[in-house]
């Protein structure tokens, strides 16, 4: 499998200070920054895909809000670009919000490297089901590849709730710019920093590094040093952590644990 690249979650930054937390995290060892883009609407509940994909075609995705491509554009300046692609202080920009297309452009122009959005989200006015989402301009294939039409990679999350055999089709895709560069496996349900792991969806990371012996696999929700261990056995290389890294007495060392989890 790929190397372990290191993603600290800045949802549980110092908001006041978002720009020098950034610089000390990198300084600290991390790779990329993992930047959670949260926006929109209480859930209604309900558990399976279709469900899912109704209440982002309403406008919900979770019930929160974090921050917009303005403050992205702010703190990019205090963190050195990356100078290849998954290099160094790549800006993972993970987009928990109904409406992803909407907002690819204005992210890769605030300084977003790898715009990463849901499945659920991805054809949110076309299908009722996903059997449906044949719809040639509002598919996760041409999401992909109008974020790869702007100069930056793509990113595919799915949420505890959808199956992971959704993503077999996109992954199997012949063409190149309709593939994403990484896939993001939720290991709690999105919204909030500091939940508890769901090692439940560690099958789905199992599956994907079977079938993908090369393919950046991310793991973001409650990873920290009592749970890395299983989702790096499971296949997962890069890795996201919020509360563990932003709440520890020493970032560094915690950062330098879960790359030695999943590089050894
Ligand atoms: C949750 C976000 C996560 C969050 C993780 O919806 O996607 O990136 O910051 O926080 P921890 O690592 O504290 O679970
Ligand atoms: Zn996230």
């Amino acid at each position: 499998p790929p190397n372990a690249i290191i993603a600290p979650s800045i949802l549980s930054a110092d908001f006041a200070q978002l720009g020098a937390e950034c610089a000390r995290t990198m300084d600290q060892g991390a790779d990329w920054l993992h930047v959670d883009i949260i926006k929109d609407g209480e859930q209604r509940g309900g558990k399976d895909i279709n469900e899912l994909m109704r209440q982002c075609r309403d406008g919900h995705f979770v019930p929160n809000i974090t921050f917009g491509a303005p403050v992205v554009a702010k703190i990019r300046s205090h963190v050195d670009k990356p100078t290849e692609n998954h290099g160094r202080g790549t800006f993972d920009c993970h987009m928990m919000i109904a409406e992803p297309k909407k907002w690819v452009k204005e992210f890769k122009k605030a300084g977003c490297d790898l715009y990463c959005f849901h499945y659920e989200a991805a054809f949110s006015s076309a299908a009722e089901s996903p059997e449906q989402n044949t719809d040639e301009k509002t598919s996760p294939k041409a999401l992909i590849r109008y974020i790869h039409d702007q100069g930056i990679l793509a990113g595919i999350a799915i949420k505890p709730d959808t199956p992971v055999d959704v993503l077999w089709e996109i992954l199997e895709n012949p063409e190149e710019k309709e593939r994403p560069d990484m896939v993001l496996v939720m290991t709690v349900h999105p919204g909030f920093g500091g939940q508890k792991f769901m090692a439940s969806e560690l099958p789905k990371v199992q599956e994907l590094r079977k079938r993908y012996p090369e393919l950046n696999i991310e793991v973001d929700g409650g990873l920290g040093p009592g749970t890395i261990d299983q989702a790096a056995d499971a296949g997962a290389n890069v890795i996201v952590a919020g509360s563990a890294v932003f709440g520890a007495k020493d970032p560094a060392e915690v950062i330098a644990l879960l790359r030695k989890s999943v590089d050894e």
